[in-house]
């Protein structure tokens, strides 16, 4: 869950550094540094606290060199501190790593190395790293990284630089992104592309246990024989101010206003573009159940495709956490389809129920943002959302984009297995098509929702209720307000209230009610009713006409969809009202404490 990135060229490498490392703060916060090489040896910086605390350092004392490695942390072993921070060094100073994974047999390293009297800086799993290479060195310091590399167990992504090497970085990864950019002043490797778009949009995704050899005038491949390995360069179409603030005053107000446009590009990719040919290639006629499984908001986009399957397709889904599926020996063989959500394509937990899903024999389709991440490559089939760059911790555009996909999914599927009139289907793609227009008219209530979240402020605990599909949604908008504004949140299906939480119902305490089902909207109105009666507020998002507002009551209200498609309108002012909630509080809403944006330990 950090972020690394390394650079050789002609550039000024410590300010190409610093650029990418603020492109790559999503991933960690706690702690930065950098490695620079000038002349003689390296010169190291870093320091716990955000990134900006590095910069000062480095403004306060200017460092020079063309080339350079960097990191942002997001601490597993070792607190948050200037010695925790990355690059490490071996005992000698000859070798500098930047580690973005986690080392499973650290413990195991670091005592065997300390027996023969390495003493450690830190108390990282990173530095048995860099303490192993110098121990291993042998003046050829590919040879070195293959030798670390076999006794490495674990994840790792690794930026390298070697004193006797001064032109050269080496980079090598197992189960974590890395990226290898080519621009014309010089080579970069980063976790992510982001970090490089300003410089490059070509790029290659290495294989695990590849080395990748990074000069001024290029890159070369290896494999652990030290034979070449060919590989074709990729073209990023993502633009550079996709990746940038651009006046916005937060990352996640900009993908929020940016739906829109993601929306009809992820429909148009499944409808007519690439992902159309891997959709039309599933075998669902012989799909007896279909999982999904994810982790956090990604989860919460499964259960929302859990009613719109179910319902539109007639087979029976289960949707699992990611983290409970692969314990809990699922009775899954080769009749399931498993369906992996994922932004990041990385998160550890879901790479871990996609392998516990294919060791099984079902076959695993993947819905993923970053292009050549770990669940991409490794899925048996794999559709992209086309949310572009993510950069907030927070997830809407992604999620909005998996939303698009999953609809668009389970009407080719539910066409195929004869569930839905090709009449039907076509009425259902004309409401898919009409979506991102009817998402700019909610974000048009922008300055009414901003208001209303911030008379609600003081609020210590949210209570979000809906039914059905709704209530899917409902366990979104109080994932995204407990995420960033740190007020606790719950969501309940609207049934099970009087079951237990409406014990907790008090004087101003806040309801947050959606309701979109027409056979429903009695029952919500009633839940309302109780939670009003027992002295709550109530904001009621949707298009119940029941609803009127009035001193307790706040009716925002959504335009017509299809049922089934009024998630995709919903989550709207739920976002909003979240993303102001945290903003009247003043907090760094793009970097909410504690959390980071890919999840790659469990
Ligand atoms: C919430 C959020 C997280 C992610 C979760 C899965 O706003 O962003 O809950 O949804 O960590 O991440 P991915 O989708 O990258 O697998």
């Amino acid at each position: 869950m950090c972020g690394i990135i390394g650079y050789v060229g002609d550039e000024d490498a410590v300010g190409l550094i610093v650029e990418g490392l603020k492109k790559l703060e999503y991933r960690g916060y706690d702690s930065a540094g950098l490695a620079v090489f000038t002349g003689g040896g390296f010169e190291v910086v870093k320091r716990k606290g955000r990134l900006s605390v590095l910069e000062s350092e480095i403004a306060a004392h200017p460092l020079r060199g063309r080339v350079a490695i960097g990191h942002t942390r997001w601490a597993t072993h070792g607190e948050p501190s200037d010695i925790n921070s990355h690059p490490h060094l071996g005992s000698r100073s000859r070798i500098a790593v930047v580690h973005n994974g986690i080392i499973e047999n650290h413990k195991a390293l670091r005592e065997r190395l300390q027996s023969r009297g390495i003493e450690f800086a830190s108390q990282t799993d990173s530095e048995v790293i860099a303490q192993l290479a110098e121990y291993y060195y042998n003046g050829d310091i590919m040879d070195t990284v293959i030798k670390v590399a076999a006794r490495l167990e674990g994840s790792y992504a690794l930026g390298i630089m070697c004193r006797d090497d001064p032109d050269t970085l080496i980079a090598i990864k197992k189960d974590n992104p890395l990226i290898i950019g080519v621009s014309p002043h010089g080579s970069f490797l980063a976790s992510d592309v982001p970090a490089v778009l300003k410089h490059t949009d070509t790029v290659y995704y290495p294989e695990d246990m590849e080395i990748a050899v990074l000069r001024r005038d290029g890159v070369r491949f290896y494999n652990s024989d030290k034979e070449p390995v060919r590989k074709e360069p990729k073209t990023i179409t993502w633009s550079v101010d996709s990746a940038e603030k651009g006046g916005w005053p937060h990352f996640m107000l900009k993908e929020i206003m940016e739906q829109p446009k993601v929306l009809r590009d992820t429909i148009r990719s499944a409808v007519s573009g690439e992902n159309k040919d891997v959709i039309d290639g599933i075998d669902i006629a012989n799909v007896k159940k279909i999982v999904i499984t994810a982790c956090g908001s990604a989860y919460n986009a499964g259960i929302v495709a859990k009613y719109v399957f179910e319902k539109l397709c007639r087979t029976p889904v289960e949707v699992d956490l990611a983290s409970e599926f692969r314990y809990r020996d699922a009775n899954i063989g080769p009749s399931a389809l498993v369906i992996l959500i994922s932004q990041s394509g990385e998160t550890a937990d879901t790479i871990a129920a996609m392998r516990e899903a294919k060791a099984k024999g079902a076959t695993t389709l993947a819905i993923v943002n970053v292009v050549g991440s770990a669940i991409a490559k490794e899925s048996d089939m794999c559709v992209y959302t086309a949310a572009g760059p993510e950069i907030a911790v927070a997830t809407t555009k992604a999620f909005s984009a998996q939303l698009a996909l999953l609809y668009a999914l389970a009407i080719r599927f539910a066409v195929k297995l004869g569930a839905l009139s090709p009449a039907g289907a076509e009425e259902l793609q004309a409401e898919l098509w009409a979506l991102p227009d009817k998402i700019t008219s909610v974000l048009a209530q922008v300055d009414t929702i901003q208001r209303y979240a911030a008379s609600c402020v003081g609020y210590k605990s949210v209570f979000y209720i809906g039914r059905n599909i709704d209530y899917a949604i409902a366990l979104e908008g109080s994932l995204k307000l407990k995420e960033i504004s740190y007020v606790h949140s719950e969501a309940y299906a609207g049934g099970e209230l009087k079951h237990g939480p409406i014990s907790l119902i008090e004087d101003e305490t806040l309801v947050v009610a959606i309701s979109n089902c027409e056979r429903l909207y009695g029952k919500i109105m009633s839940n309302i009713e109780q939670v009003i009666s027992r002295g709550a507020k109530v904001m009621l998002i949707g298009r119940n006409p029941d609803a009127e507002s009035g001193d307790k009551l706040t009716h925002i209200a959504l335009p017509d969809t299809a049922e089934l498609f009024s998630p995709s309108l919903s989550v709207i002012v739920l976002q909003l009202f979240s993303y102001y909630v945290a903003a009247n509080k003043g907090l760094d809403i793009d970097k909410p404490r504690n959390l980071a944006k890919s999840v790659t330990v469990e």
